[in-house]
């Protein structure tokens, strides 16, 4: 119990966070409303009801149908501004989030809206819960490289305000390889790269994200265990996996928190750290993530605590003497 309210008070960073993830089913309806949008969910205990996924794909339909509300600037403001406000209650002082520009392009939505509205949220939250906010543009690798070319290109005029970009949705059938040539060209902009590798998709795409696209952190990398000579490799080098275990029970990756592989990738020496992924939809924030697991996981102590808070800034992105600060 002790360690539970240490877990809670803790500072922390937040590596692994989707923005649109965090958008509450009422801030969903209100948004609606506003916008004059007809969902295809009666009202906010129907949308709830539809929060039981089979895999990612299941979560991944209701996840685009929710962002469909966001239109206008103030939308995009408001939604980064109610995840910031919850996560400064967790004590995260530090958080990187990823959005996903192609959800709202593609509904017309202007690029200049999607990040100025985020940066807007950003801004008053390191002014006014002290919050340092990063934001890194994830691509959808369901969509061609092609079509993450002409995104990343559209969001290079506002190339100071994400320092960094990710790959995410449907993973099975979509290789990290495929994009082999966006990562290249987001290299050249001095951007940031990581991307989700090993939740569903096989050890290979572990691989190829490292290898290919050179991504600098895996998002989940679970799957690493089922090969061993990539977990030896993914020790060697320190790279951070962002795992976010009730995003892997709600999706079914494990059958319940108890059998989470954690405390085998923190044997292996492996850089973890603990995330919520989609806040919103996976039933709950940070702290819920720290809490839950270890009260399903007795055999991990104060120590393996300690390390994955440690690796959460020591895997952030931050220059190196703000990093001195935290660690
Ligand atoms: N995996 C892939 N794509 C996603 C996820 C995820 O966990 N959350 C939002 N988009
Ligand atoms: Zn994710």
């Amino acid at each position: 119990a002790h360690l539970l309210s240490l877990l809670r008070a803790a500072p922390k960073a937040e590596l692994h966070i989707h923005i649109e993830g965090s958008l509450e089913p009422e801030l969903i309806f209100e948004l609606a409303r506003r916008n004059g949008i007809v969902l295809p969910y009666a009202n906010v205990e129907a949308l709830r009801a539809a929060y039981a996924f089979t895999d990612l794909q299941s979560f991944l339909d209701v996840y685009y149908a929710g962002a469909s509300v966001l239109i206008t600037e103030a939308d995009f403001d408001a939604m980064a501004w109610a995840y910031f406000e919850r996560a400064a209650r967790d004590n995260v002082v530090h958080c990187e989030i990823f959005f996903d520009p192609q959800t709202h392009t593609a509904r017309g939505i202007d690029m200049g809206v999607v990040i100025r509205g985020l940066d807007r949220a950003a801004k008053r939250a390191e002014a006014e819960l002290g919050l340092s906010v990063r934001l890194i543009l994830c691509f959808l690798r369901h969509l061609s490289e092609d079509d993450a070319l002409a995104t990343l290109e559209a969001a290079l005029p506002y190339r100071d305000k994400f320092i960094g970009v990710g790959l995410d949705s449907s993973e099975r059938g979509h290789p990290p390889e495929k994009f082999e040539r966006v990562f290249a060209r987001a290299r050249e902009q001095g951007l940031h790269l990581v991307a989700h590798a090993g939740e569903e998709g096989p050890p290979a795409y572990i691989w190829s994200a490292l290898d290919t696209l050179r991504v600098e952190r895996i998002d989940h990398g679970v799957r690493c265990v089922e090969d061993p000579e990539l977990v030896a490799r993914l020790a060697r080098e320190r790279v951070p996996l962002t795992v976010c275990p009730l995003s892997n029970v709600k999706l079914c990756v494990f059958d319940d928190l108890g059998k989470h592989n954690l405390p085998a990738l923190l044997a292996a020496g492996l850089r973890v750290t603990i995330n919520s992924d989609d806040p919103a939809y996976f039933g709950g924030y940070l702290n819920d993530n720290f809490v839950q697991l270890f009260e399903s996981l007795p055999q991990l102590t104060a120590h393996d605590a300690y390390t994955m808070l440690r690796n959460s800034f020591e895997g952030s992105f931050v220059d190196d003497e703000d990093k001195a600060l935290w660690v």
